[in-house]
């Protein structure tokens, strides 16, 4: 499976131009992004990062990380995904950095999703839909979210976001109506943010494999 993302983060080489700043995503087929990346480094400005992880990679590599407040809207941020529906929809923060990811995809232009293709389905739900809390609020959000859509909510015990924050992954969810249960729940009190990318979905999504296919 790691030859399909390798081959999935090297394709997206092919929308990085000349003096872009990039986002760049979180996770194992980003981290071969990064190191095709690399070889451009003095041709980019730099890279904006979704997490601690990224940013680490970025810098042993020698690219210079940016602050997304300093460089405005972004032309390209690549990030891999969770689940992928046919609309390019998506569940993300399996890696726990759905935030900063969701920021920086609303910031971009252009949003290259990179998958391997065991992350295409039909209707999204099957991986546990990770939901960022304020702490404090953890167990307020998983009661609602369970007498609201019925899934199943599981704290992810242990893991602190780089926000300082938890994540409760919800299973069993059939999500058939993605854009209205991510806007659902949004508005609940504490929840900082919602790991279904679908109001904005990916631009363009690659789908690793020899040759990659492009949805
Ligand atoms: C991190 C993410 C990742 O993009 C997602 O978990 C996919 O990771 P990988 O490329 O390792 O399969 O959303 O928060």
């Amino acid at each position: 499976m790691s030859e399909a993302k390798r081959l999935a983060g090297e394709k997206a080489i092919d929308y990085v131009e000349d003096g872009m700043v990039v986002g760049v995503g979180t996770g194992s087929t980003v981290a071969y992004f990064i190191d095709a990346l690399a070889a451009l480094k003095d041709r980019i400005a730099g890279a904006v990062s979704s997490s601690e992880q990224s940013t680490a990679r970025l810098k042993s590599h020698g690219i210079d990380v940016l602050d997304l407040n300093a460089t405005g809207p972004l032309h390209l941020y690549v990030d891999g995904a969770d689940e992928c529906d046919p609309h390019k929809r998506l569940i993300k923060g399996g890696g726990a950095a759905l935030t900063r990811e969701k920021i920086i995809a609303e910031a971009s232009t252009k949003f290259v999703c990179i998958i391997d293709p065991a992350k295409r389905v039909d209707v999204l739900g099957r991986f546990p839909l990770p939901i960022e809390v304020i702490p404090m609020a953890r167990s307020l959000v998983a009661r609602q979210i369970l007498s609201t859509t019925g899934g199943q909510p599981v704290w992810r015990e242990g893991v602190v976001t780089d926000n300082g924050n938890w994540v409760l992954d919800i299973h069993h969810l059939s999500i058939t109506d993605p854009v209205g249960l991510e806007r659902e729940l949004n508005q609940i009190p504490g929840v900082v943010s919602v790991g279904l990318f679908a109001r904005r979905p990916a631009d363009v999504v690659i789908v690793g494999g020899e040759p990659p296919i492009l949805l």
